[in-house]
């Protein structure tokens, strides 16, 4: 239960044994081409879309050399770990990273945002969807708009979102949306995934300077992205791009609708359970609150390492430490890809019991009622 990588479908392990194809094959080809068009489902785009071995980190890494061109200003939007590493990665390619710094646990405000690109000249807005070291999620549709009034680039992480909730590329105005195999697609870890705007493409093609690394270059990949059968860039991870092509359609089985609320209901269960035993979330308030992923303030004097160990080794449930600023004073529970309504009542009762065993929980026995509780009524059937 930690935010990625996920449980996997017994059917990506499947196909994860299938012989290799060669890359060039027009076999591969028509799973790679199917895999891209499950992948426009899911980002909610009619824009191009590449699959690309690497962790989210290289879909970080991509979307920001792609945009910076050497001593261009980037907005990043930092409230958390992960707003902070997209920071660094402008400087590295020769951006200057403007931080909008947001407490940890709070939502940037789009209102701050618009006044701060009105400051000065601006390529790109850059902001995580779902900071998965708070378990905050910013308003990406408001933040869109705001980039759209001062025509910047917009470049969003959808790690922690895509595939577990609600992300509307187009619609929103993203410019370029990245993320990763391991955590709401439910896949194994080892693909990065984008999602690029036609005038993020349009940008590409009338840059001055060139992209600072060539393996990350879109331009480089949108040939073959566009059409698999004709083109050879780089050999493909092929059994990662088969799990890929299970793991979107076993999202678009379940129905992206239906998959957004069971995330909704259980992280609604998680949240309200560990509030029924005196918790305080991370993110300041459930309007901000992730359904993907959420982090919880340790009562005073509860040691992380020994919790997570007990929660581990005495109820078989492993959860993740705080990160960065967080580490030790906060947990998380990733409740995202395949969880269920059981994952999430274990795992509830394996946290309340452990702060009952180390005591810190009386007559432990409300988070899990609370949990049965609200999925009862709102996990669907
Ligand atoms: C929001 C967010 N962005 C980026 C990353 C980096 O992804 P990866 O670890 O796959 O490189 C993560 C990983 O947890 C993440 O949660």
């Amino acid at each position: 239960m930690v935010p990625g990588p996920t449980n996997v479908d017994p059917r990506v392990y499947l196909r994860l044994a299938r012989p290799t194809l060669p890359h060039t094959s027009s076999k591969f080809a028509e799973i790679l081409s199917e895999t891209l068009s499950n992948l426009k489902q899911i980002f909610k785009t009619k824009g191009d879309v590449f699959a690309i071995s690497g962790s989210g980190t290289l879909g970080m890494e991509m979307a920001i050399a792609n945009v910076v061109q050497p001593g261009d200003k980037v907005l990043v939007v930092n409230g958390g770990f992960f707003g902070e590493r997209m920071a660094e990665i402008v400087r590295r390619h020769g951006g200057a990273a403007v931080t909008l710094d947001v407490p940890w646990g709070e939502a940037v405000d789009p209102k701050v945002v618009r006044e701060k690109l009105a400051e000065d000249d601006y390529r790109a807005l850059a902001a995580v969807h779902v900071e998965t070291s708070t378990g905050v999620v910013n308003d990406i549709a408001s933040l869109g708009r705001v980039a759209r009034e001062f025509d910047v680039l917009f470049v969003v992480d959808a790690v922690c979102s895509l595939g577990g909730m609600d992300v509307r590329t187009d619609e929103w105005g993203i410019d370029v949306c990245f993320a990763s195999s391991q955590k709401a697609l439910a896949s194994v870890p080892g693909m990065a995934v984008l999602a690029a705007s036609e005038r993020m493409i349009e940008y590409c093609q009338n840059r001055k300077t060139p992209v600072s690394f060539f393996y990350g270059d879109l331009l480089n990949w949108l040939k073959v992205m566009r059409d698999p059968s004709r083109n050879y860039f780089v050999t493909h991870s092929i059994n990662s791009i088969y799990a890929l092509s299970e793991a979107t359609k076993i999202v678009l089985e379940e129905g992206l609708e239906k998959r957004f609320a069971r995330h909704r209901a259980v992280a609604r269960a998680v949240r309200e359970s560990m509030k029924a035993i005196g918790l305080r979330m991370v993110p300041a308030r459930k309007e901000i609150a992730a359904d993907t992923v959420s982090a919880f303030y340790y009562p005073n004097g509860v040691d992380d390492a020994l919790f997570r160990k007990h929660v581990e080794e005495r109820y078989g449930v492993y959860i993740a430490r705080g990160l960065g600023k967080l580490w030790r004073k906060a947990f998380r529970i990733g409740h995202l890809g395949n969880v269920s309504a059981n994952d999430a009542l274990a795992t509830v009762g394996a946290v309340e019991r452990t702060f009952a065993d180390m005591g810190f929980v009386p007559n432990p026995g409300k988070a899990v009622s609370k949990a049965q509780e609200v999925l009862y009524k709102t996990y669907p059937s």
